[in-house]
């Protein structure tokens, strides 16, 4: 029984684990150091400067903030050094390799000369906190040898945990057990993880050499560097759908449900993206933005990152690191041109863009095209008060701001003639669909022509901080003085102000996030969205869209699994696994064509649905 219990939690917790990134135990500094270099040296071109500062520097998201520097012995961190002078790969690969090998050698070493003491016991941990780094690729390439390591961690484990109980010296049993499990670690480790000739590989990855020297073809599983972050954002932006505001109910919209659930689908994508299990809502958080995503190497700060890298899909590498900063989509129907360049016209190619050379989706079908750009149609901006529909501030908004709009009016020498409302015009949502080169950027290579940019709309501006493509401004403040300064706008001290609290004004939202409290909970929002998803299902099945259904249950099912276990109600939890398995079986049917019995099992999907709605939260 017991054995059935830790299986069965093991099963749920795989499956929570691929749905959704939840937080990761941090990592020993040098194992942090070692994943973060093979993630980078995997990029194309490969940002050496960030790989040195990984191994200088703390690593976000390791377990002490202290360097991996800091660790090593001289002859390590002259090994690495020269690595990075001479940019040579395949060095810097071996002698980060010798890095984790050695220190786990070291620790053992040292954990069997203080058997008996509790320093044992911490000299092992350091030592598995190091082995860590080297388990997916050992995991995917030998798995008999990872149980076999399993074990002699084990048996490392109990022969050091008996000192602890009884306090005394160590039978001669213990250290017999502790000598054998030690060297069968060493003895893998020195065999597949050599000190010198390291087999050059085109991905870099922790794969036993052993293995790699058969020439087979392991795949090992993708995985983020220390320090990412794809998780939704802490503050849940609000959501605010035009139908919603109509009174109309998005069930009975089928076509915008399904474009809602894609918006919230890996499936569309393909490579390292489907695998994250990235969706467009990871980035573009509820149709305003994810200002905590991160990803080493590929963003370089929070809220953003250079979408034509070669990470997620090789063939529209552009080579050049130039990380954008996440636009929000809400009124996104109001704001095209699309492209922080405003170089797409049409929000529909611009989509399918996004989906096949951002991230190596497979051709979308039109339905599906329709359904995302029919849910995306919807978005609306926040409501403002401070506004009326010309754009022009109503009588809430402060004397301040109200000062402040006549200088946003005013026609400036520094702006050649224009005032900031020409490109930003208020009845237009402060946006005129024209992009410019305002200074904001440099030239990607000397003697190159530096970006222009589409004018940004500024309404609900407020929660979009930091601001221009590339995040380099942190406040709205920050902006008029910037403008001041490259314009020579000669504004005064009162003037910014006057101007920093009108964009504040016209930039402001009712409700910017969404509250929880115990019913209203997280769960019940992702509930409520998740059966909306499903209920496309009543025009799918009748039209027999094999494919369409799968991708809706590939989605919608561990989605459900997932977040059963962030529910408050924790009673009902099985429910929600109920649920999910009677929404696979529906697929199964329809995989195999049998029309009838998906009909069926949907039906008793909805009923159960019913049943249990109110202990959903
Ligand atoms: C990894 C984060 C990320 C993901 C995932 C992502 N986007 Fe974006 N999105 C961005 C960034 C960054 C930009 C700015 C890109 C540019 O200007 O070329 C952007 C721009 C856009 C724009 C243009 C907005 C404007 O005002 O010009 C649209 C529309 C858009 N994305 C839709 C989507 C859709 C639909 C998906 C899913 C199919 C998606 N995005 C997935 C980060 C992301
Ligand atoms: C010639 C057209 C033009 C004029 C005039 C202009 N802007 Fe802009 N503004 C832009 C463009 C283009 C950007 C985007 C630059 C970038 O992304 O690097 C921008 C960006 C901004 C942003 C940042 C928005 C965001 O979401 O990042 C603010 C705020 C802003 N402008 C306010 C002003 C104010 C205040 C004035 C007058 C002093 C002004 N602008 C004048 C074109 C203009």
């Amino acid at each position: 029984m017991k054995h059935f219990i830790v299986i069965l939690s093991f099963l749920l917790l795989a499956i929570t684990a691929q749905a959704t990134s939840l937080e990761e135990k941090a990592w020993a500094p040098r194992a942090a150091a070692y994943r973060l270099t093979l993630f980078l040296a995997n990029l194309d071109p490969i940002p050496w400067d960030q790989i040195e500062r990984s191994w200088n520097d703390p690593i976000q998201g390791s377990a002490e903030t202290v360097s991996a520097f800091s660790k090593l012995s001289n002859s390590e961190i002259d090994a690495l050094n020269e690595a990075f002078d001479t940019q040579d790969r395949q060095a810097l690969f071996q002698a980060a390799t010798n890095v984790i090998r050695s220190g786990i050698l070291i620790s053992l070493e040292t954990a069997q000369f203080a058997l008996g003491e509790p320093v044992a016991a911490l000299n092992i941990s350091q030592a598995q906190a190091l082995y860590r780094s080297f388990i997916d690729g050992i995991k995917a390439g030998d798995p008999s040898g990872f149980r076999e390591l399993g074990r002699a961690w084990l048996a490392l484990n109990s022969a050091v945990g008996s000192v602890s109980l009884s306090q005394s010296i160590l039978p001669k049993s213990d250290h017999e057990a502790f000598a054998a499990a030690r060297q069968i670690i060493e003895i893998y480790l020195s065999e597949n993880y050599p000190s010198s000739n390291l087999t050059p590989r085109k991905k870099l990855t922790s794969v036993p050499e052993k293995i790699v020297k058969t020439g087979m073809q392991v795949e090992v599983p993708i995985s983020l560097p220390p320090g990412s972050n794809i998780a939704d954002q802490r503050e849940f932006p609000r959501l605010v759908l035009q139908f919603e505001e109509a009174g109309l109910d998005e069930a009975d919209m089928p076509l915008v449900a399904y474009g809602d659930m894609l918006f919230d689908s890996p499936e569309i994508f393909g490579g390292p993206a489907r695998d994250l299990r990235i969706t467009c809502s990871t980035c573009h958080n509820r149709s305003d933005i994810n200002r905590d995503f991160f990803i080493p190497g590929l963003s370089s700060h929070a809220g953003g990152m250079d979408v034509d890298g070669s990470f997620f899909n090789p063939m529209f590498n552009d080579r050049v690191n130039d990380h954008l900063d996440t636009p929000s989509l809400r009124g996104i129907r109001f704001t095209g041109p699309y492209g922080r360049d405003g170089r797409e016209p049409s929000l529909r190619d611009f989509t399918r863009n996004v989906i096949v050379t951002e991230f190596a989706g497979k051709e979308p079908t039109p339905f599906q095209l329709d359904a995302l750009i029919a849910y995306m149609r919807q978005f609306d901006f926040l409501p403002n008060p401070q506004i009326n529909r010309e754009g022009i501030l109503t009588d809430i908004a402060s004397e301040q701001a109200k000062r402040g709009e006549v200088l946003f009016n005013k026609p400036f020498n520094g702006l050649k003639g224009r005032s900031c409302a020409s490109c930003h015009v208020p009845d237009r949502h402060f946006r005129d669909g024209q992009s410019y080169d305002i200074g904001s950027s440099k030239p990607p290579f000397p003697g190159g022509s530096a970006n222009q940019f589409e004018t940004p709309t500024l309404r609900n501006v407020n929660f979009t901080a930091p601001y221009m493509h590339d995040g380099s401004l942190p406040t709205l403040r920050s902006v008029v003085e910037w403008f001041n300064a490259t314009k020579s706008l000669g504004l005064s001290t009162a003037e910014l102000s006057d101007l920093t609290s009108y964009l504040e004004a016209i930039g402001g939202g009712e409700e910017p996030y969404q509250i929880f409290d115990i019913r209203a909970s997280k769960f019940r929002l992702a509930f409520d969205e998740l059966t909306t998803f499903a209920s496309t299902l009543n025009t799918l099945i009748p039209m027999q869209d094999r494919k369409n259904i799968a991708i809706l249950i590939d989605t919608v099912a561990p989605d459900l699994e997932a977040d059963a276990s962030t529910m408050i109600n924790q009673s009902a939890k099985n429910e929600v696994y109920g649920l999910a398995s009677i929404l696979r079986s529906v697929g199964y049917s329809a995989a195999g064509g049998d029309w009838e019995s998906a009909a069926l099992k949907w039906e008793s999907f909805k009923e159960l649905q019913s049943e249990i709605d109110e202990g959903m939260y």
